[in-house]
């Protein structure tokens, strides 16, 4: 089976023998999350038990929404939405909505609060045809509600009483307002399983459906999830690179003192997946005083402006640069520049990304892993997840901290409440 995700420790000053004094409790890790017991790890092996029928009618709903509609509308927060939105960016063109094709152009919305965004999103759907996709495992988070009820409006208003042929919704089996209404209305459903939580549900039909829509082969995605599956369930820290990153991550902050990791990109296409993972280390792990502050560095554009920071500023950040090995995009550089013909932009843009590894460590010595992702394809992209999931998960145990849990997001939910009930 072909590795489609690899990690190089070589710069990150964590040393082997402080890896491999992890060995016992990595065991003991890995035995809890495949136990079937924990709440919340029904993601470990979702891939390899979904039925051939649930990802046959996703592929069919996802081909009848892209003969029905000109425009598909997501609408979701966080986990609901960044997965998909991650991965439709990775693999898709860049304008994609700008360029003819016969897949729909794809916006996003209830993931803000910003009366502009939706007065202008509007607008510009008015010409269009449009399916709304609302995704929420609860079915209470405000900003999918509030968008929701604006969407439904507007569908009402451009489909008559057919406005419920335009929706799809993906939530709890039973719990939350949106399933029975749903069933009331006659929406196109599917489910959010009930062990996945929103940030590891991107291989169910929360992340399956939207980007089947946008094109994306779901075939070949769950197959990388389940590639990763069979190879991350070797516990051998020599060995399982999903879990040397997962300790590499706990030692930059336990060892080594640093309180920030610096996810940088130097492919453009990268910029969603950054945030996904942002999301997703940051929502598990950032509890009980703990955790890495995870942010997304984007290169070359940050180094016009963060890059002076990351050279002389405070070193409280180690960075973690991700690198493609193949991005199937071949631009030659003009030769009135004098570089020759063997020039091209990615040859020049991983120069780039060793010039600054190496400015950063010889003058701060920074501790810099580097993850380098084989291409941009949908195996590639379902292998990966799985990767990041089983690091975070392993890293978040190793601070006796619930990776799955997320009651500081509860907190300020249940605060608005509070204030919308008291006027
Ligand atoms: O990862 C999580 O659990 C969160 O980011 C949720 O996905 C997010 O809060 C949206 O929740 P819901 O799907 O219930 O609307």
């Amino acid at each position: 089976m072909e590795k489609k995700i690899s990690l190089d420790l070589g710069k990150s000053q964590i040393n082997e023998e402080s890896i491999l004094k992890f060995q016992e409790r990595a065991d003991h890790i890995h035995a809890k999350l495949h136990s079937g017991k924990e709440a919340y790890t029904g993601w470990v092996d979702y891939a390899m038990e979904l039925s051939e029928d649930l990802i046959s009618e996703i592929e069919e709903v996802a081909a009848d929404v892209r003969k029905e509609c000109t425009a598909f509308v997501i609408l979701g927060i966080g986990g609901s939405y960044l997965g998909a939105r991650a991965c439709i960016d990775m693999l898709g063109n860049t304008f994609h909505n700008q360029v003819k094709s016969d897949i729909p152009k794809i916006y996003y919305a209830g993931h803000n609060m910003s009366s502009a965004y939706y007065l202008e999103l509007l607008k510009v759907l008015e010409g269009e045809d449009v399916t709304v996709c609302v995704i929420s495992k609860s079915g209470t988070t405000i900003e999918t509600s509030v968008a929701f009820a604006i969407f439904k409006e507007f569908l009402r208003e451009k489909y008559g009483e057919s406005y419920a042929k335009r929706i799809i919704a993906i939530t709890d089996k039973e719990k939350g307002i949106l399933r029975p209404e749903a069933q009331e209305a006659g929406y196109r459903t599917f489910e959010v399983p009930d062990s996945v939580g929103g940030r590891y549900s991107v291989i169910t039909p929360v992340g399956l459906l939207p980007v089947a829509v946008a094109g994306v082969d779901i075939r070949e995605l769950v197959k990388g999830s389940r590639d990763a599956y069979e190879l991350y369930k070797n516990t051998d820290l020599k060995e399982n690179e999903a879990y040397r990153y997962g300790v590499a991550r706990y030692l930059l902050n336990a060892e080594l003192g640093k309180d920030i990791e610096c996810y940088e990109f130097y492919e453009t296409k990268l910029k969603n997946l950054t945030e996904w993972m942002k999301q997703l280390f940051g929502e598990s792990e950032g509890k009980q005083g703990q955790g890495l502050f995870p942010v997304t560095v984007e290169m070359t554009t940050e180094l016009h402006s963060m890059g002076q920071y990351l050279q002389e500023g405070q070193q409280i950040f180690a960075e973690t640069v991700l690198n493609v090995e193949n991005t199937g995009a071949h631009l030659a550089i003009p030769q009135e520049l004098g570089y020759d013909s063997s020039w091209t932009m990615e040859k020049l843009n991983r120069i780039v990304t060793e010039g600054v590894i190496q400015a950063h460590r010889e003058e701060n010595a920074t501790p810099t892993i580097e993850i380098t992702i084989k291409d941009l394809t949908a195996h590639t992209f379902g292998f990966m997840v799985y990767f990041f999931e089983k690091a975070c998960a392993m890293c978040c145990y190793l601070r006796d901290i619930d990776p799955f849990d997320q009651p500081g997001v509860e907190k300020y939910k249940a605060n608005v409440k509070q204030i919308i009930k008291n006027g």
